[in-house]
């Protein structure tokens, strides 16, 4: 399999000849997602650990198993695999929050966590209550009266997806309140979103074709359209940070992507 793998990205090499420029990232086998924020980077494997990169290696942060984690301008949160239910890392462990379970949690916005529970339903963390999470005590989490199953904030704003493939934003959610919420509904269909803190946007659809939003700045929020960003295998997962964009496929090779 990895022989097979090692292949695979060979031929990837040859064939990519786009903007973005990819090699293969440090090797992690069976990646399943990845997280970029800060200049810091975690990925999570198919059982469920994460690792942290430090120089070319990854490190095991722990031998609890998460569904999703992030790591972002909030710091560090995960979702567990049993029971959905959110970590914060303090002081070099996870902390387990009681308060609502989470499917999928993002900490790239501007001090808030937002995430998802099972059932599709959003929520958002207001970055003071965030910050000051100790380990203790329950989070008091805001709805956002939204069905989303990913959702994802950067400097513009947050970005969702539904379970119809739906691809939403909001321009107006307020980190300090998690009120004031308006999404309106962008063209395309995509199964994850991802807001760099710098807010640009990388969208996969669920044939795992991989998507840049273009025309993003503070004039126009929400860009203009989407441009392709062709990768010689299908796409499972993506984030972007400081120029880097780091690209998980369907067959768990990590990639590494400059302009
Ligand atoms: C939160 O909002 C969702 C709609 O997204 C709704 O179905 C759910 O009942 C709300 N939960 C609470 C506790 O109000
Ligand atoms: C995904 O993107 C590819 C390439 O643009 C396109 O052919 C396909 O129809 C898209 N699939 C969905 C479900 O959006």
């Amino acid at each position: 399999m990895r022989a097979v793998a090692a292949f695979l990205l060979v031929l990837c090499y040859l064939a990519v000849t786009h903007a973005w420029r990819c090699s293969e990232g440090p090797r992690l086998y069976n990646a399943r997602q990845i997280d970029a924020g800060q200049g810091k980077v975690i990925a999570r494997d198919t059982s469920g650990y994460v690792y942290f990169l430090i120089g070319s290696s990854w490190h095991r942060m722990t031998t609890i198993r998460f569904n999703h984690a992030s790591i972002g301008p909030a710091g560090l949160w995960a979702t567990s695999t049993s029971g959905n239910r959110v970590y914060k890392y303090i002081a070099g462990n996870f902390a387990v929050s009681s308060g609502l379970s989470m499917r999928q949690v993002d900490a790239g916005g501007n001090g808030q966590v937002v995430g998802v529970t099972s059932s599709s339903a959003a929520y958002c963390l207001r970055s003071d209550l965030a910050s000051s999470y100790k380990g203790s005590g329950s989070l008091s989490w805001s709805n956002l009266s939204r069905v989303l199953k990913y959702i994802s904030c950067g400097k513009y704003g947050c970005w969702g997806t539904d379970t119809s493939h739906r691809i939403y934003f909001s321009q107006t959610l307020s980190p300090t309140t998690c009120g004031n919420s308006r999404w309106s509904q962008i063209s395309g269909s995509a199964v994850m979103v991802e807001v760099g803190t710098d807010g640009s946007v990388f969208v996969v659809n669920s044939s795992g074709q991989l998507y840049q939003r273009s025309g993003i700045s503070s004039r126009s929020p929400q860009g203009t359209s989407w441009t392709t960003v062709s990768m010689c295998m299908p796409v499972r997962h993506v984030s972007y940070d400081l120029g880097n964009l780091w690209v998980v496929t369907t067959s768990g090779l990590l990639m590494k992507c400059t302009h």
